[in-house]
């Protein structure tokens, strides 16, 4: 009977603060969460125009779109190891459906994380840049995508990262 109690007290108090004295906090939240979401489109918005064309063609593969399987995925054991590139690309990032990306970081942590596979330029992974050429993305859109994400940084720096996607 005591645990019963403590369950109810559990799940009874926040749904009491949630209509309780804090109310103009809510709103407030709701008002932050609109702005958050305007900043967003905006930055996909400038994510379609300039960047989109770029990350689908030279990162699609494994991070988001259908793959274009190449033929050597017939092969037996070839077929495991793609598999497996795609679905360890897709924990991290998923670029197919605009920004904010899918994937398991916030908006800010993918943000600096792309920022740094292309600076540290080990994106595609080597073992498929061997395999498609003209697959690395050339200086200019490097630049391209890391004058988006620097303007996008500035947009965000209000967020804090705990409101995340
Ligand atoms: C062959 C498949 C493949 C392609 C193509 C590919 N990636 Fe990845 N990517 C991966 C895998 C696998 C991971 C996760 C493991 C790792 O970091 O190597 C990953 C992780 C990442 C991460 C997270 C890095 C981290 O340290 O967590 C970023 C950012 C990224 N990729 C960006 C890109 C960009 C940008 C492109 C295109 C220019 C690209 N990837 C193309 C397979 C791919």
């Amino acid at each position: 009977m005591r645990t019963v109690l403590i369950l109810f007290l559990f799940l009874a108090f926040p749904l009491e603060a949630h209509h309780g004295p804090h109310h103009g906090q809510g709103d407030k939240n709701a008002r932050d969460a609109q702005r958050v979401k305007g900043v967003y489109a905006k930055i996909n918005a400038s994510y379609s125009q300039n960047v989109k064309a770029i990350i689908d063609a030279k990162c699609g593969d494994c991070h988001g779109g259908p793959p274009r399987l190449p033929w050597y995925y017939s092969i037996p054991g070839i077929k495991g190891l793609i598999d497996r590139d795609i679905h360890e690309a897709q924990v991290h990032l998923i670029f197919s459906n605009g920004f904010p990306f899918g994937g398991h970081g916030t908006p800010t942590e993918d943000l600096e994380e792309l920022k740094s596979a292309l600076e540290k330029d080990n994106m595609p992974p080597t073992r498929y840049r061997v395999l498609h050429p003209g697959s690395s993305p050339t200086d200019n859109e490097k630049n391209a995508i890391l004058s988006w994400i620097e303007e996008s940084q500035k947009e965000m720096g209000f967020i804090r990262e705990e409101e995340g996607k």
